[in-house]
């Protein structure tokens, strides 16, 4: 396949509303691809609809098995699959809600295998998974144990399935610090000095972009034999 078109094919994005998926989604859809959007909330997936012409979108939490398995019977025949869904948590592991801490395993990790369940009976033996892990696996943060955790299990989780599942590839992108809708939850009006300290810290000098990330992620799809692998785009961070 010529790495810069995706004519023909169809690609899946679980966690398709905003971010890193939806930018995903955009550059899959300019280079050809048919595409479909899971996320959460109807509300987001119309908006992103009228903004990308001839997206399909689909609504279910990947934490819930039955709604992501009733969310790909629907779907036409699948190319590639990026799971893109998942959100940072934080809490000292004395201080903090044990609810909060089970959920960010459960939605990266079990929402992670619920995705590939549902999608690989529909891949025909062929085509790409892949997974999100993150910074956190090789950094982590004081605080924000729970996530770190997370990442790390769905990078292995990658490097797992693409024993199992082959000749489908399982590979995962680890970003950096992105600049994503994600951090003006989390951070809120600290969400720029946190930045510019983070960029004063990593090699390139500057977060990478949500596109930036997708791009990784195309990359991949594109690729006919990297498999089991995690790509990091972090600027440097892991090395600083
Ligand atoms: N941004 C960063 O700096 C960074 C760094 C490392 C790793 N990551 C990881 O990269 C991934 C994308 O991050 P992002 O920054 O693009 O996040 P984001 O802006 O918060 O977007 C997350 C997307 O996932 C969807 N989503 C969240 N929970 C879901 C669930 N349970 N089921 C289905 N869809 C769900 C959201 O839509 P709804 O809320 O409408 O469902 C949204 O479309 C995440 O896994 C994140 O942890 C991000």
């Amino acid at each position: 396949m010529h790495l810069q078109t995706l004519s023909g094919q169809h690609i899946v994005i679980v966690g398709g509303s905003r971010g890193i998926g939806l930018a995903t989604g955009s550059l899959a859809k300019q280079l050809g691809a048919e595409v479909t959007l899971i996320s959460r909330d109807l509300e987001k997936l119309n908006l992103v609809a009228q903004q990308i012409d001839g997206v399909r979108t689909a609504v279910a939490d990947f934490s819930d098995e039955t709604a992501i398995t009733t969310a790909f019977a629907d779907l036409p025949p699948i190319d590639h699959v990026y799971v893109a869904a998942g959100s940072f948590v934080g809490g000292h592991v004395l201080e903090g809600n044990m609810a909060d801490f089970r959920r960010a395993v459960d939605t990266r990790v079990w929402g992670s295998v619920h995705v590939v369940r549902a999608a690989v009976p529909k891949m025909n033996g062929s085509g790409s998974l892949t997974l999100t892990g993150g910074l956190s696996t090789d950094r982590p943060v004081a605080g924000a144990w729970a996530t770190a955790v997370a990442t790390a299990a769905t990078e292995q989780l990658a490097r797992a399935l693409a024993l199992e599942l082959a000749p489908i590839r399982v590979n995962a992108v680890s970003p950096g610090w992105t600049d994503t809708p994600m951090w003006d939850s989390v951070l809120g009006q600290q969400k720029q000095t946190v930045f510019g300290q983070v960029a004063a810290q990593v090699l390139a000098k500057r977060l990478s972009t949500a596109e930036e990330v997708a791009q990784a992620v195309i990359f991949l799809m594109g690729s006919g034999t990297i498999t089991g692998e995690v790509i990091h785009i972090d600027s440097g961070h892991r090395l600083v």
